[in-house]
């Protein structure tokens, strides 16, 4: 499901139960030593998933650590994000010379909790949903604006290492499946804090999936001669 929302050069597994072998390298089995059974078969499954994106990127199985903050620590030259729910587990992957940053989540289908919405959602936001859900109500579109948010952040948080609260971002979503966020940080972002996306709806599932493509110059670049605001003599 989740190459759906994937432009081409990365590259996705995905699993919906534990039932595959997924065995861990000594440092994960160390850090999954005395947590819950379930989230050591939800770690453990993602981990298999993300080391078949490495295979299929041509690169050797890693080790996939948790960095600060939580992001997953991908070997060098290679971006890539990991998410798991009720009934799905999934890891995307792409050369870091190709897509600059990856973020992807999933959620359960069906209406967030009550009250969740008033705590993510800004004024402006519950407008542009309630709209939203009167042209389609077939869509969870507050599950989808969740999982929107949370894939950006997650393609957000490792080039930046900046945490962002819900109400720091801005989302839009479009009917056609695309969607936009502008995330709000309190000093001048090192990256470019517009982010768009892609989300899909399913009977058990949302999927949501950031992939930035453009990839800003090396910063020696000016330095070096490879890039000049001057005109050639
Ligand atoms: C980090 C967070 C986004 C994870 O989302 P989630 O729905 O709870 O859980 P998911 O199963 O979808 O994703 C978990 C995976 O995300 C990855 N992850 C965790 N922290 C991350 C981070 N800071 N950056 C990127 N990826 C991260 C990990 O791979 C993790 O799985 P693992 O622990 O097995 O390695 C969420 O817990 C959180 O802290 N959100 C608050 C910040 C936010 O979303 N702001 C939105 C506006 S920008």
């Amino acid at each position: 499901m989740i190459e759906e929302l994937l432009p081409p050069g990365v590259t996705s597994s995905e699993a919906f139960d534990d039932a595959a072998p997924a065995p861990l390298f000594p440092a994960e089995a160390h850090l999954m030593q005395g947590r819950r059974a379930h989230r050591r078969r939800q770690f453990a499954t993602a981990r298999a998933c993300a080391r078949r994106c490495l295979s299929d990127l041509g690169r050797p199985a890693a080790a996939l650590l948790p960095g600060p903050g939580g992001a997953p620590q991908w070997p060098a030259g290679v971006v890539g994000s990991i998410t798991h729910c009720e009934g799905y587990r999934a890891a995307v992957a792409a050369p870091a010379s190709v897509i600059a940053a990856l973020g992807i989540d999933a959620e359960p289908a069906g209406p967030l909790p009550r009250g969740v919405l008033a705590l993510i959602a800004s004024e402006t936001e519950r407008a542009h949903l309630a709209g939203l859900a009167s042209a389609d109500p077939r869509i969870p579109w507050d599950r989808v604006f969740f999982s929107a948010k949370e894939a950006a952040y997650k393609a957000w948080y490792p080039a930046t290492g900046i945490w962002l609260g819900f109400r720091d971002a801005t989302l839009t979503l479009f009917p056609d499946g695309g969607f936009t966020a502008t995330l709000h940080p309190p000093l001048p972002p090192p990256v470019d804090p517009v982010y768009q996306g892609r989300w899909l709806a399913g009977a058990d599932l949302v999927l949501t999936a950031v992939a930035r493509e453009d990839r800003p110059p090396p910063p020696n670049a000016t330095a070096a001669g490879l890039i000049t605001s001057a005109p050639p003599p």
